[in-house]
Formats: C-alpha cells, structure tokens, sequence
C-alpha cells in the first residue's frame, strides 16, 4: 500500500496504525502522523511511524490520509492542509458526524473522501466500521479503505445518509453492552455476592454471549430461546422486561442517539 498519514494521533489513530503495522499492511518506514501533543508524537515515533507537529508535513508525503483528529479540530486542520491536497491524496476521515461535502466544502476543492464510522472495539481487533464514499472517491479508494480498517474487525459499506444510524447502532452500542453488564454486576451485588465476584460473572457472561454470538449459526434470538426455558428462571427475567416494555425502550434509545446524531451535524 501507498504511504498512509494520520492527523492526529489519538487513540483511534493509535489502534488502526498498531493493526496495520500488525498485519503487514503498510510498513512502519512508510507511516506519518502528527499531533500537536508532543506525548503522542512520542508514542507513535517508538511504533516506528514518522512524527511532525505540523499537519502540513504529513498531508504532503502520503496518498492516504486519515483524518483522526476531533470533529471539532477538523475545520482548522483543513484548513491548514489545504494548499497540499490534491486529487491525488485518498481522504478518509474518522471524524464522527462529519459529512464529505463538508470536508469538501473547507478544503475548497475536489477531493476524494471516504467517510468511517469505526467503534472502541477496534483498539482491541474486534472493531466494526461502516464505510461511505463521497462523491470523488473511487471503487478502488473504497478498497482502500476496507483494507486497512478490515484488520481491526469487520467492516460494511453503506450510504453516507445512514451514517448517523451506522453511530447509533455501532458506535455507540459498546456502551450499551457496557451498561447491561454494569447493571447485570450490580444485580449480582444486591443478591448478595461480593463486588469481585460480580464483577467476574458479568464481564466472562458478556464476554461468552459474545462469542456465541460471533461463532453460532443461530440467530441472537434463537440463542435467547435456547436458554429460556418455558417456566423457568431466565423466563422470569425476560417477562419482567417485557412487561416493563423494555424491548421498546431499548430500541427508542437507539432512536435518540440517531436523533441526536443529526441534530450535532445541523441535520
Ligand atoms: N473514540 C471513539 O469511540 C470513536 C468512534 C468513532 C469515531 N471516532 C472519531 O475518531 C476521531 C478521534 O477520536 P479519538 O477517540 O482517537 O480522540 P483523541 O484520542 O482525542 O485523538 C485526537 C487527537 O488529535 C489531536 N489533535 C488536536 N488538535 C489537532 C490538530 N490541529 N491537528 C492534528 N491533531 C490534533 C489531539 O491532541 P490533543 O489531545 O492534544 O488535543 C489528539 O491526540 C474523532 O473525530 C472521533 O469523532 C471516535
């Protein structure tokens, strides 16, 4: 692969630069990234990776650029980059809520963007991305991208409109598997077991329905089924939750993050 650059050095940044140079994707000797946080530059130079503290140092020596800063940073950093882009550089940008024609719009230029949705997961191989082509970008630019996130988990490709539900869906769910094994430990404690045993149970149950999940060729809710049996204990627990509507609530609270997607982008 072409020379790959990160503008910032964060720790998505940080996770996908570790994957790839795990994975032989791109060699170290060919990776750039700069951040204004000297700590940071730091730790990606004992990767291996060419630092700068100038985002103009990396734009202009790479073809693809990932744009890994905050969504908040991103205007002044296309700005900064702008006189060095060109059609030739590949634009993939991390940035949550951060359209391609408003990256296009501040760099002032045609470009190729690819928008990706990635989640914490990543930091850990087991990511999920969504990925999004702007207007110039180019099959093989999509390739590109599926590429290097495609070692750090899965990835899918889906239209730039359905970003703000890829968020609240995938993005944002780490936290909601987070919260019910938060909740599921302090049930264990208000039953009458001790924190570290609590503790213990909710993450290796978390981490076991996973991998079923992830390797049985039933559906979640076959899986469910498969340990609910008619009049037993799971049952108990899984009619209180109906009764309390909790299946609705659940799926309206993803709603909300959606909502809450398209109202921080002005949509
Ligand atoms: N974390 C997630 O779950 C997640 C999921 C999906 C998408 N994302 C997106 O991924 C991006 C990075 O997130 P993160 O969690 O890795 O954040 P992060 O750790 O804060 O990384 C951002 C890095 O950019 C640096 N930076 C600040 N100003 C800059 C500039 N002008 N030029 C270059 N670098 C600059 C920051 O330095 P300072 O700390 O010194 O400001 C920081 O090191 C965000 O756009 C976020 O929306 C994150």
């Amino acid at each position: 692969m072409s020379p790959l650059g990160f503008l910032g050095a964060g720790n998505m940044a940080e996770a996908i630069v570790r994957a790839v140079l795990a994975r032989g994707v791109v060699p170290a000797a060919q990776c750039f990234a700069s951040d204004p946080s000297e700590g940071r530059r730091a730790l990606f130079a004992s990767l291996g990776v060419t630092v700068s503290a100038h985002n103009r140092d990396t734009a202009g020596r790479v073809r693809t650029l990932i744009l890994s800063c905050k969504p908040q940073q991103m205007k002044d950093v296309l700005g900064e980059i702008s006189p060095v882009i060109s059609s030739e550089t590949l634009l993939v940008s991390i940035a949550a809520g951060v359209s391609t024609e408003v990256i296009a719009r501040h760099l002032g230029k045609p470009v190729r963007v690819v928008r990706v949705m990635p989640n914490t997961p990543l930091m850990m191989g087991e990511g999920m991305a969504a990925i999004a082509a702007g207007e110039g970008a180019t099959v093989e630019d999509v390739q590109t991208v599926l590429r290097i996130f495609e070692v750090a988990g899965r990835v899918v490709e889906v239209r730039e409109a359905l970003m703000d539900a890829v968020t609240a869906v995938s993005g944002s769910g780490p936290a909601y598997f987070f919260l019910l094994t938060e909740q599921l430990a302090r049930a264990a404690v208000e039953l009458g077991l001790d924190a570290e045993t609590a503790d213990v149970l909710a993450r290796q149950t978390a981490l076991g329905s996973a991998v079923m999940l992830a390797k049985s060729l039933d559906s979640p809710e076959e899986l469910r089924r498969k340990v609910t049996s008619p009049g037993g204990t799971t049952q108990a627990a899984v009619e209180h939750l109906t009764e309390q509507r909790w299946q609705e609530t659940f799926r309206h609270a993803v709603a909300a993050a959606e909502r809450r997607g398209r109202e921080l982008r002005g949509g």
